[in-house]
């Protein structure tokens, strides 16, 4: 476990514990094997895998046994990138967003069922209907930096890229090229019921607005160490991201939320707190062409989108910019 990763989840520990809930701590070790992690502390595989049995998942390589040479340090380089995104790379990420590549790629990426790197880099080229053309990794990538970060695409070739590039391949050593490896993405919900708000706001008052505040908006300590990222408003992802459809917060949420407690709510209340999440305004869509109804059309055109969709007498996907921006003025 680096120390980024034990001050968040000593800091969620504390909360949680002067508050009364109880967190089963994730061990976010990069230098064991989850099976060897096992023994040691005792855990179930439930809670180093996020919810989900650990036996077929491929295991990356031990953070020590990065190579100790000139390719080893550009590796280094992409892993800090993907934990401290916003001080390495500030050029490519939103002026006002709180949120950190690992926000969403727990574990520094290497996560099963949290959108492992090492699941990604070998998945890739491939076909995307969001573009509809064949992605190379590094166009992937450029993607979580515009809308994910609300930010703006590195250049391909840029070292920011040949970095996370590098640290995603290194990853996946030993990984066969497969875009269905197990743990790639995060593992889909059912949904019995419609999702619906209020009950998502039950789920969100009980389970998240202890650490992701009651307004969505998160908290960033002083030194940028224990950072809760934003759900929704004007310091999260904006409404391009994958986060923004109901679907993949869902799965995100069941398998890896409350942290260190995934697979503890059932799929319909991960379900509900998506939806409760995504009924929130938040950055505008990069792809906006003047029209709510027309980007919807283009870009939204799905059940689990609610971009367009007037929510509690709001419509949805008016964008929102920060009324204070951290540094310089950020403008939509
Ligand atoms: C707000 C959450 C969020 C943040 C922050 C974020 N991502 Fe993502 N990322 C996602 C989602 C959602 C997906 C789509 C997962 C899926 O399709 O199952 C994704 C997909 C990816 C993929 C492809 C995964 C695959 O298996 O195809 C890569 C690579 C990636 N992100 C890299 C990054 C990088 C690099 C950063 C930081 C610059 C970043 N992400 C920041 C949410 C996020
Ligand atoms: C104990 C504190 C804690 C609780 C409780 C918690 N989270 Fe999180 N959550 C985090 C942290 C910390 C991260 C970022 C992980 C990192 O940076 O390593 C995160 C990341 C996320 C993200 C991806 C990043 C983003 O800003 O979009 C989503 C979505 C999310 N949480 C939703 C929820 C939901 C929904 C609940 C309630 C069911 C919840 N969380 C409960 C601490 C918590």
């Amino acid at each position: 476990m680096n120390l980024r990763s034990s001050v968040i989840l000593v800091t969620a520990i504390l909360i949680a514990a002067a508050t009364g809930i109880v967190v089963v701590a994730q061990d976010h070790t990069h230098e064991k094997s989850a099976s060897s992690t096992q023994a040691q502390n005792n855990i179930p595989s439930s809670s180093v895998t996020a919810g989900f049995t650990s036996q077929t998942l491929f295991q990356p390589p031990a953070e020590r046994n990065m190579p100790d040479d000139e390719f080893g340090k550009t590796i280094k380089h992409g892993q800090e990138i993907f934990e401290n995104t916003k001080n390495i790379a500030p050029q490519y990420v939103g002026n006002a967003s709180n949120l950190r590549c690992s926000s969403c790629h727990l574990d520094a990426g290497r996560l099963a069922n949290s959108a492992p790197l090492w699941a990604a880099y070998v998945s890739y080229p491939s076909y995307r209907s969001k573009n509809k053309h064949v992605n190379t990794y590094a166009e992937r990538l450029q993607g979580c930096f515009k809308y994910s970060m609300n930010g703006k695409a590195p250049p391909l070739g840029d070292p920011v890229l040949v970095a996370l590039e590098s640290y995603s391949y290194w990853l996946a050593s030993g990984a066969p090229i497969d875009p269905k490896i197990p743990g790639r993405g995060y593992p889909p919900v059912s949904h019995p019921l419609a999702g619906d708000y209020r009950r998502g706001q039950q789920v969100y008052e009980q389970h998240c607005a202890l650490c992701h505040g009651a307004d969505g908006a998160g908290q960033t300590d002083a030194r940028n160490q224990a950072n809760f990222p934003a759900l929704w408003g004007a310091k999260s992802f904006n409404w391009g991201a994958g986060m923004s459809s109901i679907k993949n917060a869902a799965g995100f949420i069941k398998a890896n939320m409350p942290l260190g407690l995934g697979g503890s709510l059932s799929d319909q209340e991960a379900w509900d707190v998506a939806t409760f999440m995504d009924s929130h305004e938040r950055p505008q869509d990069p792809r906006f062409n003047g029209s709510i109804a027309q980007t919807r059309a283009q870009h939204h055109d799905s059940a689990d989108e609610l971009y367009g969709v007037v929510v509690n007498g709001h419509l949805l996907g008016q964008g929102i910019v920060a009324a204070k921006p951290d540094s310089g003025g950020e403008k939509q």
